[in-house]
């Protein structure tokens, strides 16, 4: 019944793209009608949000009521539903398909519930370890967290509910996020803090895009018209609607709001309402026709995603729908990443090998915290999917600290570490250095037995200099899921090899950060008699692993890496001329013992550059599952705009003719086969 439930669901998910994705004329046509039947009031009324999470519907226009959910890692607000492995996990997968299916499955739990418009997915480049909401966003690399965004959008788009994508832009901290104005140069947007937003507009046709709460080079980003109408709606054509969630201090002024572009301004009109606009539309200061555009602009993404002619609600799908249960597992599987194997893993099953569990997060699944903790149906806990393993398993946990005799009798031990919903979250930074106490945990258990393995739960990098060197292995978890416990387990046990890789670089120390000297706000300056406390982006197109190779550090684990338990081989790689750039062929051989999938990773690098460029940058990228002693032949294409950088004097990406490095490899740091091309 199971699996006959299953393949409806799969059979359902593989049918969804049925919805129009792209606004039409015709969209355009039917909502100018709607805006002409409209009184101002109404208009007004209509682009300022109501209830927390709805925009209002207008019964005598036909127009419904319309529900918003967060997002990104599960439906939120007054609901439980499906808790999937967070935005980062996800960019830790590199499974584009599997991304592509988490949108799917959230498009349906969404539908489930008669949600309109899913808040997700986040895409904030991740800058340093210590933002609060790394967890949520999709790692350190522009092209990485484009592709998981453009899968995750048409994903969830292709079940008829809105995709948004936040938070525009630069939000990269969320210390005094309210207050802080991040500066950085126009390059660096464009190269580093743009690419997902703009992939997620002009390929995923994204319908909605939420602004930030940090000011961006002095502006706030509700009413940023460089972001928002130079940016998104003139150069990288947005037709969708812009809404700033402003809980209160993100949008300051109704008339910089109407200029700067913002559409809908939730949770309420706190600046757009009749009382602040009426007074300045008859003073000559706002057009009536900007109000319109703004009400067109909501009205024909409803129109266009079938909003005002089908219900939301879909009661065939079960809340606790098994296809995103399925997914749910899936990503978990693929998103842990093998950091550290001594020798320690798979375990060996057998009723002489104790495994003792234990730590602050064995019993629990966390989640990071604020809007985007989602409250799971039910989950699995580490120590629930360890005895899941079955009856050949032996493994008992530890409530609270082990005694030595419990530590020296055990074959192996897990210690279960990280943060949660109250130390990783929205509106404040985190630590680099694990909870408190957490540290001497797993020294005390190195100290006491051979065989420590350290599974860690969190967004991102975390201070392992203390004991990294005296476990035998560690694995990256993030927030797995409600089907972590499961997943994980079953990659300690070897019933699954592990295949993520990082979506970011793990430093040594906070300091070797390439944004560390700049990350902190300086002094407020002022600017146009505004004072404002502000963030430089110093390091500026060189953040994450571009920074690392410029300055020659050596992270802990480099942007790319993670382990399996089989072993791939690379050869045979060749370049051929392809459409305006060129194909990437090699040849990919699983040499270990076991099945497995490795994600080849492909870095362009131009050799004589006319700018500054970093050593080598991801542009291309591929997961093959190859069963052990199999090759097979992995082609990855990397058209022109791979060999692009962006021009500050013609302000658009250019190429600059001549010979580039193609780097073939397993990680940035294991790079396996060398090209050169020809642009
Ligand atoms: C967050 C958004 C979220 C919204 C609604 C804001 O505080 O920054 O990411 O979608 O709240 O919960």
């Amino acid at each position: 019944m199971k699996k006959f439930l299953l393949a409806i669901s799969l059979f359902a998910a593989a049918a969804g793209a049925v919805f129009a994705q792209s606004i039409t004329q015709e969209d355009c046509d039917r909502a100018r009608e709607l805006v002409s039947q409209m009184t101002l009031r109404e208009k007004i009324d209509y682009i300022g949000g109501y209830d927390k999470f709805y925009i209002r519907g207008i019964e005598r226009l036909g127009i419904p009521q319309i529900r918003m959910a967060d997002g990104p890692q599960g439906v939120r607000n007054n609901t439980r539903s499906t808790l999937f492995a967070c935005g980062v996990a996800a960019a830790a997968s590199w499974n584009e398909a599997l991304v592509r299916e988490m949108g799917v499955a959230l498009g349906q739990d969404s539908r489930a519930r008669g949600v309109h418009i899913l808040l997700g997915p986040g895409v904030n480049i991740y800058r340093s370890p210590l933002c609060g909401r790394n967890f949520e966003y999709m790692g350190e690399d522009p092209y990485l967290a484009s592709r998981a965004a453009v899968n995750y959008i048409k994903g969830v788009q292709s079940q008829g509910v809105m995709a948004t994508i936040k938070h525009f832009a630069l939000n990269n901290q969320e210390y005094d996020r309210h207050h802080v104005s991040s500066d950085a140069d126009e390059r660096t947007m464009n190269e580093i803090y743009f690419p997902a937003f703009r992939a997620a507009v002009e390929e995923a046709k994204v319908a909605s895009v939420m602004t930030s709460y940090n000011l961006v080079n002095g502006v706030h980003a509700a009413e940023n018209p460089v972001l928002i109408r130079e940016n998104l709606r003139d150069r990288w054509g947005f037709k969708g609607f812009v809404m700033s969630v402003s809980d209160w201090t993100s949008t300051y002024s109704a008339l910089a709001s109407v200029k700067g572009g913002l559409d809908l301004e939730m949770p309420q009109a706190w600046c757009m309402n009749s009382d602040e606009l009426l007074p300045l539309i008859e003073a000559g200061l706002i057009d009536e026709s900007e109000i319109d555009a703004k009400v067109q602009n909501i009205l024909q993404t409803l129109i266009a995603f079938g909003f005002l002619d089908r219900e939301q609600l879909d009661r065939s799908i079960s809340e606790d729908n098994a296809y995103s249960r399925d997914v749910a597992y899936r990503l978990s599987c693929e998103s842990a990443v093998l950091l550290r194997n001594e020798g320690a893993l798979p375990l060996k099953p057998g009723r002489r090998n104790k495994v003792l569990l234990m730590g602050p997060n064995a019993s629990v699944i966390p989640c990071g915290g604020g809007s985007g903790r989602v409250d799971p149906i039910y989950s699995i806990s580490l120590a629930e999917g360890m005895k899941g393993l079955g009856r050949n398993w032996s493994v008992s946990v530890a409530d609270g600290k082990p005694s030595v005799k419990e530590l020296e009798s055990a074959s192996a031990v897990i210690v279960s570490v990280g943060f949660n919903s109250k130390t990783e979250k929205e509106n404040s930074d985190r630590t680099f250095s694990l909870p408190e106490g957490q540290d001497e945990l797993i020294e005390y258990a190195a100290a006491h037995n051979r065989k420590v393995i350290v599974v860690i739960y969190a967004g991102g990098a975390v201070d392992m200099s203390r004991w990294k060197d005296k476990v035998s292995a560690i694995v990256m978890g993030w927030y797995p899921g409600q089907e972590g416990g499961k997943a994980i387990a079953n990659i300690l046990a070897g019933k699954v090899n592990p295949s993520g890789k990082l979506p970011m670089s793990f430093e040594s120390r906070l300091e070797d950060n390439p944004s560390w000297k700049w990350y902190y706000p300086r002094e407020p300056k002022t600017k146009r008699g505004f004072s404002y406390r502000y963030v430089t982006y110093g390091e500026g197109i060189f953040s994450g692993y571009r920074g690392y190779e410029k300055a020659g550090i050596e992270p802990a684990y480099p942007f790319g890496y993670g382990l399996s338990y089989t072993e791939f081989e690379y050869s045979g790689s060749k370049c051929i001329k392809s459409g305006d750039g060129y194909d990437v062929v090699f040849t990919l051989s699983n040499v270990g013992g076991r099945d497995g999938a490795e994600v080849s990773q492909v870095y362009v690098g131009e050799k004589n550059p006319c700018v500054k460029r970093p050593l080598k940058e991801l542009k291309g990228f591929a997961k093959t599952v190859l069963r052990k002693g199999a090759s097979a032949r992995v082609t990855i294409h990397l058209p022109a705009s791979a060999f692009e950088y962006y021009d500050v004097k013609s302000h658009d990406w250019v190429l600059n003719p001549g010979y580039f490095n193609i780097y073939i490899g397993s990680s940035s740091a294991d790079i396996r086969l060398v090209e050169e091309v020809l642009m």
